[in-house]
């Protein structure tokens, strides 16, 4: 599904952080790595991507090992285009992302997670990432909207200590909130309330505001306990999110949370550089 987010959203992103160092977790078919190659050839950027399943297909064999006993597929989006520039480019790691995280040093200006979508593995993910962000850094999350948000998958149960298998927390959202209450001092508070406002201006009263921002933008502020939601659609509804992204930035406000829904998807971002994405999305 992220690939069709690609030209909206994680392209100009990776336009507006200059981004030379990208970390990409969960492949698949390739979609959204096809579109992240081509940008980084274009832009003099390299991209890591970490996936454990095997690969077949017109692919260079350095590729194409699994992790362990993981399953092997066709990346279709890759095969017979992965030519000698994207290979000087283009760095794979074929094993689960916490065993890669735990030894990576290196800093990356955009993390798209999109790998295993559960709360164990993203809270992890997310905590051991902290020592891989840039000075400007954008983490970008997929399923943060809709009913898998707070629902448990698991690609390999076996990867997942059993206290955390089904549990009562679950889902990417949940991993999120509790990583930024813990590290930032946020709380995102009651996002089924904050849905059902954000459905009815969406769908019924503010339709072609939101229309122009391609989605809704909901943020929140890190660095307080203030649950900025209202605040911000209080604003938002009375003047433009132009002036609404220049009132936060006044306040010298530090790390965000944004959420970019349309009725299909949700895509969380993490970062501590708001002007910059929404400078594009506005
Ligand atoms: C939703 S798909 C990724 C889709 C891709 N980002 C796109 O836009 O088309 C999830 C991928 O993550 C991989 N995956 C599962 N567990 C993982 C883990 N622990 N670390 C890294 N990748 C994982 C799966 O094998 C699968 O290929």
């Amino acid at each position: 599904m992220m690939h069709k987010l690609f030209s909206n959203y994680i392209e100009k992103i990776l336009k507006s952080y200059n981004c030379k160092n990208i970390l990409e977790i969960g492949v698949y078919e390739g979609a959204t790595t096809i579109e992240i190659l081509k940008w980084c050839s274009k832009n003099n950027s390299n991209l890591t991507s970490v996936e454990p399943m095997g690969w077949s297909g017109n692919i260079p064999e350095k590729y194409k090992a699994a992790h362990n006993d993981y399953g092997c597929i066709n990346p279709r989006f890759l095969s017979g285009r992965i030519n000698k520039k994207f290979q000087n480019l283009w760095t794979v790691k074929k094993e689960l992302s916490l065993n890669y995280l735990k030894k990576e040093k290196k800093k990356f200006e955009v993390v798209i997670i999109d790998g295993d979508h559960n709360y164990f593995t993203v809270k992890n993910e997310l905590e051991s990432l902290k020592k891989n962000l840039a000075d400007n850094y954008c983490i970008i999350l997929n399923d943060v909207y809709g009913k898998w948000s707070r629902k448990d998958q698991y690609c390999d149960i076996r990867n997942i200590p059993s206290e955390f298998q089904n549990s009562k927390k679950q889902g990417v959202m949940s991993a999120i909130e509790e990583f930024l209450d813990a590290n930032h001092g946020i709380k995102v508070g009651s996002l089924t309330t904050a849905d059902l406002i954000i459905n009815e201006i969406k769908y019924m009263r503010y339709k072609n505001i939101l229309d122009k921002i391609k989605g809704c933008l909901r943020i929140f502020r890190m660095g307080s306990d203030n649950f900025m939601l209202d605040t911000f659609y209080d604003k938002y509804l009375n003047t433009d999110l132009k002036d609404n992204v220049q009132i936060l930035k006044n306040k010298k406000t530090k790390n965000f949370f944004l959420i970019l829904t349309n009725k299909d998807y949700g895509l969380g971002i993490i970062t501590n550089k708001l002007e910059i994405i929404t400078k594009d999305f506005v």
